[in-house]
């Protein structure tokens, strides 16, 4: 009965996990158990874990060289914006003095602003330039529309009856020949610079053939001729608003 009493009062102590390790067979088994996880858990953590630990470190030193590396070509290219907008800033204060001077001469130390520079034409908000060049210098179709592009401006779109007239009042008749405007045959029809069709059919009476462009001729209308044919042109761009 006292030997059995003090087995009791040992349990606890039996159960503690310090001194359960030369007890009996089945605390043995745990504690090799609990070892055997400690080894493995340990061997987990000093091999994968720190290689990941080191790998991670390593990434993030990466980054930051990178990041590094990044806010340095950004700083170079900001350098270089900058370097690039210096000559932009001129050529759009140029630009602007050009227009300025174009568009709003000096007359008696007083500028006034027109639609349209010296020489254009100012008719419905749109400003037009009659090239009557000397015979030698007409030119073709292609060459025409070069000539109206280097002075910003494209041979003519007309878009109604309207312009029709205007164009056609300005375009004399000189050895039976017209001034080129913009329309031209394109995949065997009759196309606007714009890429438009040409809606009236009335407007020009040739059917629409290969290598074939337009001129305006005073009192005829539109005619088609070979776009290679030399001819006087006419320009046309929008009108500023004043
Ligand atoms: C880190 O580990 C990843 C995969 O988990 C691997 O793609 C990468 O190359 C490793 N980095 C280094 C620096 O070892
Ligand atoms: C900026 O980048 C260009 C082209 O990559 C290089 O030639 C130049 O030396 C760099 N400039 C600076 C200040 O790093
Ligand atoms: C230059 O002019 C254009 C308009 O023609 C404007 O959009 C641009 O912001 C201007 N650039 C500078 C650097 O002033
Ligand atoms: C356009 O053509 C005319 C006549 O040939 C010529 O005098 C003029 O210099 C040309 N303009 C441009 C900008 O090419
Ligand atoms: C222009 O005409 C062609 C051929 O008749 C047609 O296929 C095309 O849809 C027309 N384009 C427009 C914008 O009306
Ligand atoms: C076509 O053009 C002719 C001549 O310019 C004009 O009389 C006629 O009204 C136009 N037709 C249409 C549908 O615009």
């Amino acid at each position: 009965m006292k030997v059995e009493n003090k087995a009791t009062q040992q349990t606890p102590d039996t159960n503690d996990k310090k001194s359960s390790c030369n007890k009996s067979f089945p605390s043995l088994a745990t504690c090799w158990g609990i070892l055997l996880l400690i080894v493995v858990l340990r061997f987990y953590f000093s091999t994968v874990l720190e290689k990941r630990i080191a790998n991670l470190t390593e990434e993030t030193q990466m980054l930051k060289k990178k990041n590094e590396e990044l806010e340095t070509e950004k700083k170079n290219l900001t350098e270089q914006i900058q370097q690039m907008m210096t000559p932009w800033i001129e050529l759009n204060v140029s630009r602007a003095q050009w227009s300025i001077d174009a568009y709003c001469p000096k007359e008696n130390n007083n500028r006034k602003c027109k639609p349209c520079q010296a020489g254009w034409l100012d008719v419905e908000s749109s400003c037009y330039a009659v090239n009557d060049a000397k015979r030698e210098e007409w030119k073709t179709w292609e060459e025409a529309r070069e000539n109206c592009t280097r002075k910003i401006s494209d041979l003519p779109v007309v878009i109604n009856e309207e312009e029709k007239k205007t164009v056609s009042e300005k375009s004399w008749k000189y050895e039976n020949k017209g001034y080129w405007i913009g329309l031209r045959v394109e995949d065997g029809i009759w196309k606007w610079l714009d890429g438009r069709n040409l809606t009236n059919s009335s407007w020009i009476n040739q059917l629409p053939s290969d290598g074939h462009c337009a001129v305006s001729v005073q009192n005829e209308g539109f005619k088609s001729v070979r776009c290679d044919e030399k001819n006087r042109l006419i320009c046309k761009k929008k009108a500023l608003s004043v």
